[in-house]
């Protein structure tokens, strides 16, 4: 590739973050093919933050309560990441125990709750592990949200 090739797309990935986040912390979380911003929001090697026994029970819970109102993109679309990704896995149980299931909120007890997050980390592909995740305010506050990194697909992307 060129430098005349390079140049222009990256100053459109730049112009279209710059206009959709208004250059906001957000921007520097988009998913776009820059390699500094995808640095940013994608983790070579994923930390495993939960086990696979706590996801089957998100599922669950899932299933039994939340599927009722969402469908699974709710939770893994372009718009959650860009709102979810970066942030810590306590700030997440913290908005679903305190909004959620929606006409209930606060209703489901705190392992519910805490296996939905893991549930909602599966689903957007982070691998489970050995370790539990614990429903420790301190501890949550120290995990973050990051997504596994994809297979290359952009050109600009060796
Ligand atoms: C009665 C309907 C209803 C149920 C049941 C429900 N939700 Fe929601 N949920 C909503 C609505 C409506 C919103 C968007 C408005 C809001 O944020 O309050 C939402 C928003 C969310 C969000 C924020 C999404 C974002 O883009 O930031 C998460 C996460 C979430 N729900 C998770 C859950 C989980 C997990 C459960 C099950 C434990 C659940 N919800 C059950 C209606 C529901």
């Amino acid at each position: 590739m060129t430098i005349s090739n390079v140049l222009p797309s990256a100053f459109l990935a730049t112009v279209v973050a710059a206009s959709v986040f208004g250059g906001s912390r957000m921007s520097a979380q988009r998913p776009l093919a820059v390699p500094p911003l995808r640095a940013a929001m994608f983790v070579a090697d994923s930390a495993k933050l939960y086990t696979e026994a706590q996801a089957v029970e998100g599922a669950k819970v899932w299933t039994a309560t939340c599927s009722g109102c969402h469908e699974s993109k709710d939770v893994t679309s372009a718009d959650f990441k860009t709102k979810w990704v970066g942030r810590s896995l306590f700030e997440l149980y913290e908005q679903i125990r305190t909004t959620m299931p929606d006409d209930a909120p606060g209703t489901l007890t705190p392992e519910q709750y805490l296996t939905s997050v893991t549930y909602i980390l599966k689903l957007n592909g982070l691998p489970a592990g050995e370790t539990a995740l614990v429903s420790d305010s301190a501890t949550m506050s120290t995990l973050k949200f990051e997504l596994p990194a994809p297979p290359p697909t952009s050109p600009l992307v060796p």
